[in-house]
């Protein structure tokens, strides 16, 4: 089957009791046993529900994966992969990264005895070089999340594989319709279902999806005994939100790529990061590894910090938000925003500039989208 009818018909098969064509959300927290010592598929919906399973079915077969896990957020995603290691292990990772990705590595791991290097990881030499027989995990987000910066998966797996690693993958900007990392060697693909999984600025979730079964079951073990699952409204949300993903995110792409274009030959614009711009220093690898270029876009505005912020004040369509991959288009300044959690110092080392603005393209039209970024920007 085509992505687009997995993502339709897997894990979502017609109730078999009632015929509906949309399976039931089960808001069951307890599952009855035909004796003591036996349960049906499901015991207690921590472990495991029927709706969440639906969600996480689907998931496994548009990455490619064996087992897919649903959480309560991105974050409970990430935190559970980092529980694979111990006092002692070092995680190698990027410097383009989510500000919370940043915050749990930074500031939460090393209280616990991990110790986190962070590199430039489109820079795959970068990534070879601070890899030490510590190193349990390397973990890399591509698209890059602010910058847009694009790592070499396929690289970093057999780095990381031939020092003993694994190879995690937040693909959240790119979702599995751009890219799936486990085609390239990756050992588990974490996304923020909050994002473009739920596709509608309505839910918090997270996922992680393996290659290997065994890993699977190991993270799945850690999400029981730590708790952090996806509910059944959210993963209802979820398995609806998949059925269009191809077709959002292709659409909202093709609308982004136009977007970057005008940007780029706007005189008061100095810099646009979008990896289906030819001039993107990660454009060819992008153009293997992903589908399009996706649909955020970063800029930067000629003038100072408050130009910046005049402008993301001023657009009518694009809301002034954190978040991203929605409907609905976004912009903000992750320097105060979305990277606020990044010390300052930390975030303009790897060239988040204080001005930098980050687009999330909707499913709006392009002219609108345009007229409205055209009419914020200054006209120099
Ligand atoms: C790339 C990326 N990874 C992870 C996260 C964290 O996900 P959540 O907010 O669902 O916890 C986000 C949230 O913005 C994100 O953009």
């Amino acid at each position: 089957m085509q992505f687009r009818t997995r993502a339709i018909h897997v894990g979502q098969e017609p109730d078999p009791v009632s015929g509906a064509i949309v399976p039931p959300i089960h808001v069951a927290s307890t599952f009855v046993q035909p004796d003591a010592s036996m349960t049906t598929a499901y015991d207690y919906a921590r472990t495991g529900s029927p709706t969440r399973h639906g969600l996480e079915s689907t998931l496994a077969a548009l990455e490619g994966g064996a087992r897919a896990l649903g959480f309560a957020s991105g974050m409970a995603a990430t935190h559970c992969v980092t529980q694979l290691l111990s006092v002692g292990d070092h995680i190698v990772t990027g410097t383009d990264i989510y500000g919370g990705t940043w915050r749990l590595f930074n500031r939460v791991l090393p209280d616990h005895g991990i110790t986190v290097t962070a590199v430039d990881t489109s820079d795959s030499s970068a990534v070879a070089r601070a890899v030490t027989p510590a190193t349990k995990l390397v973990w890399i987000e591509s698209p890059g999340n602010p910058l847009l910066s694009i790592t070499d998966i396929a690289a970093c797996a057999q780095m990381a594989h031939a020092a003993g690693a694994l190879l995690a993958c937040d693909t959240t900007l790119a979702t599995p319709v751009l890219t799936r990392p486990l085609e390239f060697g990756a050992d588990i693909v974490m996304h923020s279902a909050t994002k473009f999984i739920g596709g509608h600025s309505d839910l918090l979730g997270g996922a992680l999806v393996t290659r290997d079964a065994e890993l699977g079951k190991r993270l799945h073990w850690l999400q029981n005994a730590t708790g952090g699952v996806m509910g059944p409204f959210e993963s209802f949300l979820c398995s609806r939100g998949l059925k269009t993903l191809e077709l959002r995110v292709l659409a909202q792409s093709a609308t982004a790529l136009r977007l970057a274009e005008w940007l780029a030959g706007h005189p008061a614009v100095v810099k646009v990061h979008y990896p289906g711009l030819v001039s993107h220093p990660g454009h060819a690898l992008a153009m293997r590894q992903m589908a399009a270029g996706g649909t955020i876009v970063s800029f930067e505005v000629r003038g100072s910090v408050a130009e910046a912020r005049r402008v993301v004040e001023s657009t009518r369509l694009f809301q002034l938000a954190v978040s991203l991959g929605a409907v609905e288009s976004l912009i903000e300044i992750p320097a105060v925003m979305s990277h606020g959690s990044y010390a300052p110092e930390a975030r303009r080392a790897v060239g988040i500039a204080d001005g930098l603005i980050r687009l999330s393209v909707g499913l709006e039209a392009f002219e609108d989208l345009r007229d409205d970024l055209a009419s914020a920007l200054p006209r120099s």
